[in-house]
């Protein structure tokens, strides 16, 4: 038995902290206190007999000895998760666990999606991340989802992207407003309104703000919310008027709750887009889900 002799849960920890070189981060990712985690890199760091980390006031960097026990990590890493992949197939490709993260946007479409793949493969178990898009990237970045469902595609070249759906971006006002019944309003009229956004990091906000700088406009926004339930509530009790997915509002819509203004240049015209890493191997499971996704969208892959 070596002398180095790290517990699995060590290097998971410690690659994470060696990642996001921060332990407060590091500590919120792990769902972990920031104690627990200094406990396992200290452990680490005694079975190594060195320092892992050097540690300057709240900025952190690896040492020589935690250069070469992140190598470690990531070569056990890569053969525990070839192994498991492995394991996948020796089951048959109707089992094994998918591990999809989504566009807060998307859960509106991809419940359905979800319903019918697990009636036509019940023995698919499935791992739901709703986040935005931002936090998306990070995941494809981590290497976390076996693939992500989001509202444009990375420029990242390390990533595979197809687009499969449209996700038209509407303005929304409640039933009753004073622009509720007028048609081809000239956008410039919308500056005197107020506005309710998504946060900055979503997909959402970022087509916005891009569609403003294009037509060199500004709007009011007087108050951002991470979700989109929240914004279309605000909405229909008289905040202001909101941009959202078209998907998002289908039912408020169809009850009247909620009015799509007619606004010239509207909708904006976004897809949606299924993303994995380029060359990551997918799971059996990945992979059937992937053409069943492509599939019910009318879009076949090789
Ligand atoms: P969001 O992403 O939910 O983060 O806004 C969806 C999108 O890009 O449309």
């Amino acid at each position: 038995m070596p002398k180095f002799s790290p517990t699995f849960r060590q290097l998971q920890v410690f690659n994470i902290v060696a990642l996001e070189r921060n332990f407060t981060k590091a500590s919120e990712k792990l769902h972990l206190s920031q104690p627990a985690v200094s406990l396992q890199i200290k452990q680490l760091e005694q079975s190594a007999g060195l320092p892992l980390f050097d540690r300057l006031g709240n900025k952190i960097s690896l040492t020589e000895a935690g250069e070469e026990v992140l190598k470690c990590s990531q070569i056990i890493a890569k053969v525990l998760g070839d192994t498991e992949e492995s394991i996948e197939q020796l089951k048959g490709f109707n089992r094994g666990r998918l591990y999809l993260s989504v566009a807060t946007t998307a859960a509106y479409f991809i419940s359905r999606t979800l319903a019918d793949f697990a009636a036509a493969y019940p023995e698919v178990a499935v791992s739901l991340d709703v986040t935005n898009r931002e936090t998306l990237l990070e995941q494809l970045d981590d290497n976390i989802p076996d693939m992500v469902v989001m509202g444009e595609a990375p420029s990242n070249k390390d990533l595979n992207s197809l687009a499969f759906k449209e996700n038209p971006l509407v303005i929304v006002a409640e039933g009753e407003h004073s622009l509720a019944k007028r048609q081809s309003i000239p956008i410039e009229e919308l500056r005197q309104q107020s506005f309710v956004s998504r946060e900055k990091g979503s997909g959402t906000r970022a087509a916005i703000e891009r569609f403003l700088e294009s037509q060199g406009l500004h709007f009011n926004f007087i108050m951002e919310m991470t979700s989109n339930e929240a914004i279309k509530q605000s909405v229909i009790a008289g905040l202001g008027l909101g941009i959202v997915s078209a998907q998002s509002v289908e039912l408020e819509v169809e009850m009247g709750r909620l009015v799509i203004l007619d606004i010239v240049g509207f909708p904006i015209l976004r897809h949606w887009y299924i993303v994995s890493r380029m060359g990551k191997k997918l799971s059996p499971v990945a992979k059937l889900f992937e053409q069943f996704l492509l599939e019910q969208h009318k879009i076949t892959i090789d």
